[in-house]
């Protein structure tokens, strides 16, 4: 497969980091050169919005990020009507602008949104590849280079809120999950400045915490949060409460779990 071409730079060496677990950074480009829209599927803080931001910095295409939530509108995505100075002028949504570009539009927890998005995504997820603007009568052709790249959470997802199947088979879909051990220890160590040796303990600590999921946790301990605690540690504070504050109060509110979970940081982190 042939490289994206690039005027300025190497888009490798300024794109944000991002360490892959496994082919998604080629199954990614693929997608894009074919016109295919994607799903990530996966935890919080796994990896994914660095995913989307890495190629789009490899692929040199702007990238519009929408964070979805339980009010968010088509109109929101493809814009509307806004009074300036006495008059009504279009102002287009990210979603439009992202198609008007030829970017990347990436929404992030696209469970969230309201029904209506989804109608607004159909037309532009299929063959057709078109945005209907209703308001402005404008029917516009995605050029080549737009992507549509979606994201969730399927821990989640309550069956109100799941995708219905007309929409997910309109993407090609690839699951994440946290790195193998010695690679995230890897990616912690780069984006805290910890060195490995200190990193290990507390990926080891994050896997003892994950596989309490279900059990007495909803969600395990994200890469994210081994990212805080080590940047605590960095900025000089002690082992035990950073891995307090950044790995064990933010995954739970009940005394006793969170007192169970004291326990196994001593045991691993000391
Ligand atoms: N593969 C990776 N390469 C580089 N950094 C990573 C990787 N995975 C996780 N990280 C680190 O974890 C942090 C959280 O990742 P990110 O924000 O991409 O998670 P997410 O999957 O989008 O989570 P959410 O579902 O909560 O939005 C990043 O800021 C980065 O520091
Ligand atoms: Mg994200």
């Amino acid at each position: 497969m042939k490289p994206a071409v690039h005027a300025l730079g190497d888009p490798l060496a300024t794109a944000p980091f991002y360490a892959p677990a496994g082919n998604e950074c080629a199954l990614f480009e693929l997608a894009w050169r074919r016109g295919l829209p994607l799903l990530l599927k996966g935890p919080t803080g796994c990896g994914k919005t660095r995913f989307v931001a890495h190629m789009a910095a490899r692929l040199g295409l702007p990238l519009h990020t929408v964070a979805c939530h339980d009010d968010l509108t088509a109109a929101d995505l493809t814009g509307r009507y806004l009074l300036r100075g006495g008059d009504t002028v279009w102002t287009d949504g990210p979603l439009t602008r992202a198609v008007r570009e030829g970017g990347i539009c990436y929404l992030d927890e696209v469970v969230e949104a309201r029904k209506d998005v989804a109608v607004v995504l159909h037309p532009l997820t299929d063959d057709r590849r078109i945005l209907p603007l209703e308001r402005t009568g404008e029917e516009l052709a995605a050029p080549k280079s737009f992507m549509l790249v979606v994201s969730y959470n399927p821990g989640y997802q309550s069956l109100l809120k799941a995708l219905k199947p007309s929409t997910r088979q309109r993407f090609v879909a690839i699951e994440f999950d946290f790195l193998p051990p010695a690679q995230e220890v890897a990616v912690v160590a780069t984006e805290s400045g910890l060195p490995a040796e200190r990193v290990r303990p507390l990926v080891t600590l994050a896997g003892r915490l994950r596989a309490l999921k279900g059990h007495d946790l909803e969600e395990g301990v994200s890469t994210r949060l081994i990212v805080y605690c080590a940047s605590l540690m960095v900025a000089g504070l002690p082992a035990a409460e950073a891995v307090l504050a950044a790995m064990i109060e933010p995954l739970t509110d009940e005394p006793d779990v969170k007192a169970a979970l004291i326990e196994v940081a001593k045991a691993v982190v000391g």
